[in-house]
């Protein structure tokens, strides 16, 4: 990686931890969910980068994926086990955190299993160390503590303009030989939970990714698929961000989504939920592997 790659990830980095930080002193009961994705993305363009993707806001059993829609009316509420998970690029640099909020006092010893996952995986992290073993760590971490990894979450890859590139960094013990390599950026991602340590996906979705041009009905999904292309190419969007972007009505948007998703020229991503509806706690950084050891991206 050249010189000035690697500066625009420790920016990228930097910004995001600030980012995080925001959040921590944010996510209380009553702030609206709305609002503090609005305040996180505001501000990480102030500081002169971009949303690698929509501030992801998943509460309790949701594990991943969920945004408010632009018109959410939804709080923070006293009993709340938040999951702020955010991403940061400059000019598709891309940095990937996320921090677990506990507002119901009662899942602390979950986030210490998902963070102590976290701390050992970058303690076993350096060049050439095994994606296998980190999946073995992250999970032998969080089941002495009482707890199941999500076996069907990982973290992966990063790529420039590619948030989720190869290879997947599992949870779980795997057999996957691929070891970590200088000049790659990673992120690390264990979910701890005290259900199955599965998700599934739900039928809503907010956030979407853009794939490739296709021919369309709708005037309107046209329009989208321009802007998203040149705004955001492969990075994911949520729907509000357009409302925000483009005049149109509801049912034009709706429409338009339709037909961009029927034609695969966007895909979705579904809500993830655990799959007996229980608490999901999730730490995440990202790192870049140097010659010699790793850089922690996000502190
Ligand atoms: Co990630």
């Amino acid at each position: 990686m050249d010189k000035k790659t690697r500066g625009l990830y420790i920016k990228s980095g930097s910004i995001l931890s600030s980012a995080l930080k925001l959040a921590q002193k944010n996510v209380k009961e009553g702030t609206s969910l709305l609002s503090l994705c609005e305040r996180i993305e505001s501000f990480i363009v102030e500081e002169g980068g971009k949303p690698a993707f929509p501030v992801n806001v998943s509460i309790n059993h949701i594990a991943a994926h969920f945004t408010p829609s632009f018109d959410s009316k939804d709080a923070f509420s006293a009993t709340d086990v938040a999951k702020i998970d955010i991403g940061v690029h400059i000019d598709g640099c891309i940095t990937d955190s996320a921090v677990t909020i506990d507002l119901s006092g009662e899942a602390g010893k979950m986030l210490e299993a998902s963070q102590g996952a976290l701390e050992a995986a970058l303690s076993a992290a350096k060049p050439g160390t095994g994606i296998g073993k980190l999946g073995e760590t992250i999970e032998k971490e969080i089941k002495k503590r009482g707890f199941k990894p999500i076996q069907n979450l990982s973290g992966h890859g990063i790529e420039e303009w590619v948030a989720h590139a190869s290879p997947s960094i599992p949870n779980t013990f795997s057999k996957d030989g691929r070891k970590l390599e200088p000049g790659r950026v990673y992120a690390i991602e264990p979910f701890a939970t005290n259900g199955e340590g599965m998700v599934h996906e739900g039928v809503q979705a907010e956030i979407f990714g853009f794939d490739e041009k296709r021919p369309l009905r709708s005037q309107t999904g046209r329009k989208i698929s321009e802007l998203v292309e040149k705004e955001y190419r492969s990075l994911p969007f949520a729907e509000r961000w357009l409302v925000k972007k483009m005049k149109m009505s509801e049912f034009e948007r709706k429409t338009a989504l339709r037909e961009l998703l029927q034609k695969k020229s966007i895909h979705a991503y579904p809500v993830l939920r655990e799959l007996e509806g229980k608490t999901v706690t999730q730490a995440e950084t990202t790192i870049l592997v140097e010659d010699k050891d790793i850089t922690v991206l996000v502190k």
